[in-house]
């Protein structure tokens, strides 16, 4: 509504009227709003691009500084027992690069690659006869005994913050498919995939570095298992992968100097400092960072200069 105004500018309430303000122009209004948004969306984007780097990076190193306390704590499982500590690093790597080569993610084979590296954990201080006799010759006592070490291990690394799912792998890793394991008699996929992929590579390990038994018995002892020890699918693929792993364990062994060793070689001779106490396992594939403990621990390796390498 138009108010009324005199000739002196009063309205008809004896006020001054206001001043007649200008109509502010839509489109331009408009126009600046939507500047001032796309500013503003551009600004979260930034943001939000640093935010998701910072937590990439924080996972990181939080990945690396959790690998480095696990790889140092196998270390020192090592050097307390020799056979252990190479059978947990070398079922690890099978672990991992069956898991790589059936295309599992990246954050599983990670869970499975650690649940192999920590699945014995439980008989670390204990009666070394516990991991150096078959539990089908121990007597009853014994084998009760060393039936716990699945239990031992799932309590110690639960004490880790955020590490259940480990623990789980670490627990099951001694159950059969059929249900006939231990420590809770759990059956088919009421076993976690961890576990029963662990239980396979477990077993493979210890037949053919623990019992030397050919490739081919081995395949023909897993073969034997499916179904009842194994879950079918993860046997199936793993006797799949056998071939894959067996190219690098059957290639003619060259021997080379300490001081040649290289990354990618795959290690066949133990490498033992002189002390007695185990630095290297056979049966893995040399990193730098393996080749670097090597190089710093050189003055304390027993007497060798060579060992035999396939690459
Ligand atoms: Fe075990």
């Amino acid at each position: 509504m138009t108010e009324k105004q005199d000739s002196e500018g009063y309205n008809e309430y004896g006020n001054h009227a206001l001043p007649k303000r200008k109509e502010p122009d839509l489109d331009e209004v408009a126009a600046q709003r939507i500047e001032e948004l796309k500013l503003l969306l551009r600004k979260n984007a930034q943001q939000h691009r640093e935010t998701v780097q910072t937590l990439r990076e924080t996972r990181q190193t939080v990945r690396r500084n959790y690998h480095g306390m696990v790889q140092l704590l196998i270390e020192v499982i090592s050097l307390g027992n020799r056979f252990l500590g190479g059978h947990l690093k070398r079922t690890a790597e099978i672990t991992w690069n069956f898991c790589r080569s059936v295309r599992l993610s990246k954050d599983i084979c990670y869970l499975h690659y650690y649940g192999a590296l920590l699945h014995d954990i439980g008989l670390v201080g204990r009666n070394p006869h516990l991991t150096d006799t078959p539990p089908e010759q121990m007597p009853d006592h014994e084998l009760q005994e060393y039936r716990k070490h699945t239990i031992y291990g799932e309590k110690i690394i639960s004490s880790i913050y955020n590490l259940k799912r480990t623990a789980a792998i670490i627990r099951s890793h001694h159950e059969r498919f059929d249900g006939n394991g231990f420590p809770d008699q759990l059956q088919g996929t009421a076993i976690t995939h961890g576990a029963r992929v662990v239980r396979i590579v477990n077993d493979w390990d210890n037949m053919i570095y623990k019992y030397n038994m050919s490739i081919q018995s081995a395949v023909e002892s897993i073969k034997a298992g499916v179904g009842t020890l194994y879950d079918p699918r993860v046997a199936e693929k793993f006797l799949l992968f056998i071939p894959e792993w067996a190219r690098e364990h059957d290639q003619e062994a060259s021997v080379v100097s300490l001081e040649s060793l290289q990354v990618g070689m795959f290690l066949k001779d133990d490498i033992i400092l002189s002390n007695g106490l185990m630095l290297v396992p056979k049966g893995i594939i040399l990193n730098q960072a393996t080749i670097d403990k090597i190089r710093s621990f050189r003055s304390m390796i027993e007497d060798i200069h060579t060992v035999q390498v396939a690459y």
